[in-house]
């Protein structure tokens, strides 16, 4: 994911940053640059690769107090030299770094472009160092200001200008920006444990809000349509907060686990997931994502989707997408198996690799096996850059969800369903088998589940209490129908490798056809329930579990979980209500939380569980 740094002061502020970016690197990144302003101007270095690469480049920079950095997770444009940040206008007097992804830039370069200005990218960070050209009349913030008011997206920027030395300005909207306060010198980061050696003084820059940031101090203003001279009104004396954290900790984000922050990451993730790809309520894929003709979606066969664990989980509720919302018949596969099953591949059909990491060997060799036996196209949906299933496919849609260090997938599978649905969705538009105004609902459907997913997080403390309760068992059961059973997949997998307690997944319907003899009493069985229509049949199934004494916890939207009746011990989890094509992506985030809880409660190695890899690279 991408990170920003930037320093003020007398010391050696391109050491200083080039540091502070290395304690970036556990988050992963593609390429990295910084860029110093001296009184002779400003020097940039930058390369694609590691910090390791970009160290000799470093030194060979001017010793100078000012200085802007970052390491780049490609989004828009492949990892490169040339892509890589700093960006900078046509004159060079202004250079930026850019975490985040800025949705209008298309429209933004076309207009730019016409009005004389060359860029040398693709890269959307581009656009604001031109667009902040075109606005700047001697004052930088004010050029911010006005810049901000045309992007479209989430950013966290920091500009420099040659001609206001000493002084770098940062703008947030969406994206993560802090200050960090020093003696004589001040700092800037996406991430406190960048600057955490240099300082635990902190000021959160607000959605919306400017900093200007000096050796001596900085000033904070709001951006405000029609307010001040330039719409900028100075926000009073802001109380700075006081980090007490250790490096390590605070590269968790204060969260005792990976797994936890990362489950707590899916609103942003989510959000930047579909981001750009939803425009005027429809999906549009951006330029070199998703290389299918209108013509080429109309003349699919068949869709294979393979991928391996919860990946594969992923991939049952892709099947389902497509089959539904774009009517081609779909197969999930697991990858591991796709090989021995001398898979019949008709004409013209598409095969979609699911894969966070996009190095599983299995889903390599799986795609391997589809190109040989005729498969017509292949499309990764990856959220690992450049990774090795990227260079094996016709075509990658990336996840965008950052990096995910605990081996317990979580923003990598809710990312993968929204990478499936809107590529579902878009199929289905296209093949008309939904209308219009239906391919905009389902746009909007989606465009909501950042906030969906919050109010799922809202089941953390009640999921901490239960799991008091779990943790001593050792059999769970969980049952759903239709995209319950499929979230329920997911939900018994992340309980299973994190915290060693057996657990299954059952279609609920299928309860009675042998795992029913199970249920003994107080055995625990997790039902989940997001769809309205099939509400009353698992209704029924948890009244049979009732009935042999088994110990209910049902995790449903508000209308599906009032037509039970439970007893006293029994739990209801209330998540937000979601179109249930998609509604995995919220119930499952009820289940993460619950699994997590158990395992601590178990005291399990969490982020890293017993025999379990993040990257299985062999057979
Ligand atoms: C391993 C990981 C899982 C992951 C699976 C597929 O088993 O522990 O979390 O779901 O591999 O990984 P991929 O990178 O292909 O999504």
């Amino acid at each position: 994911m991408c990170g920003i740094v930037g320093y003020v002061g007398t010391r050696d502020a391109a050491s200083i940053v080039f540091d502070a970016l290395c304690r970036l690197e556990y988050r992963g990144y593609d390429s990295a640059g910084i860029a110093v302003l001296d009184s002779s101007g400003i020097c940039t270095a930058k390369r694609k690769g590691r910090l390791a690469e970009l160290s000799p480049l470093v030194k060979t920079l001017p010793r100078a107090g000012q200085a802007i950095g970052h390491t780049r997770w490609a989004t828009h444009g492949a990892p490169s030299d040339i892509n890589s940040h700093p960006h900078c206008d046509c004159t060079g007097d202004i250079v930026l770094v850019h975490n985040g992804i800025i949705e209008n830039h298309r429209e933004l370069r076309e207009r730019l472009i016409a009005g004389g200005h060359v860029m040398k990218t693709e890269v959307d960070t581009e656009v604001v160092a031109h667009l902040i050209e075109e606005k700047y009349r001697g004052d930088l913030a004010a050029a911010v200001a006005e810049a901000a008011r045309e992007l479209e997206g989430a950013m966290a920027i920091a500009v420099i200008h040659r001609g206001e030395p000493g002084r770098i300005v940062a703008y947030r909207e969406k994206s993560p920006l802090i200050i960090g306060l020093g003696e004589g010198e001040n700092f800037l980061a996406s991430d406190i444990p960048a600057i955490l050696p240099y300082t635990r003084k902190f000021l959160a820059l607000n959605d919306g809000e400017i900093g200007v940031i000096t050796e001596e101090g900085v000033a904070v203003y709001r951006l405000e349509k029609g307010s001040g001279a330039n719409g900028l009104v100075k926000v009073g004396d802001r109380q700075p907060m006081v980090v007490d954290l250790e490096p390590e900790a605070a590269e968790k984000g204060g969260f005792d686990h990976f797994m936890l922050k990362e489950i707590f990451e899916q609103p942003e993730a989510l959000m930047k997931a579909v981001s750009g790809r939803i425009r005027d309520g429809r999906v549009k894929f951006e330029e070199g994502e998703f290389g299918f003709s209108d013509e080429d979606v109309r003349a699919l066969n068949k869709v294979y989707l393979l991928g391996c664990g919860t990946a594969y989980h992923a991939c049952l509720v892709g099947k389902h997408l497509i089959e539904r919302l774009a009517g081609i018949p779909a197969e999930a596969v697991l990858a591991s198996e796709f090989r021995y099953m001398e898979p019949l591949i008709p004409e013209r059909t598409l095969v979609i690799a699911v894969s966070q990491s996009g190095e599983t060997l299995d889903t390599l060799a799986a795609v391997r096996e589809a190109k040989e036996r005729g498969a017509w196209r292949t499309l990764a949906v990856v959220n690992q850059p450049l990774s090795s299933l990227t260079r094996e496919v016709d075509d990658v849609l990336y996840q965008r969800a950052g990096p995910e260090i605990s081996v317990a997938s979580t923003k990598a599978y809710t990312t993968q369903l929204v990478c499936l649905a809107m590529v579902a969705c878009h199929m289905g538009f296209v093949r008309g088998r939904i209308s219009e105004d239906q391919a905009r609902a389902f746009g909007q459907e989606l465009r909501n589940l950042p906030e969906k997913a919050l109010g799922a997080l809202e089941a953390a403390g009640l999921m901490e209490r239960l799991a008091v309760e779990i943790a001593k068992e050792e059999d769970v059961f969980f049952i759903g129908r239709g995209a319950d059973y499929l979230a329920v997949m997911e939900g018994q997998l992340k309980l299973k490798e994190i915290s060693y307690i057996h657990a299954e997944a059952y279609a609920a319907g299928e309860l009675k056809h042998g795992t029913l003899a199970l249920i003994a009493p107080g055995v625990p069985v997790i039902a989940c329930l997001m769809d309205p229509e099939l509400a009353p049949k698992t209704a029924s199934n948890v009244m049979e579990v009732k009935a042999r004494g088994g110990w209910v916890v049902a995790i449903g939207s508000q209308e599906c979980l009032n037509q039970l009746q439970l007893g006293e011990k029994d739990v209801l989890v209330t998540v937000p209500d979601v179109n249930p094509l998609i509604s995995p992506v919220v119930s499952v985030i009820a289940m993460q939380l619950l699994a997590y809880y158990v395992a601590r409660e178990r005291g399990t190695d969490i982020d890293k569980p017993r025999n379990l890899a993040k990257s299985v690279t062999v057979e």
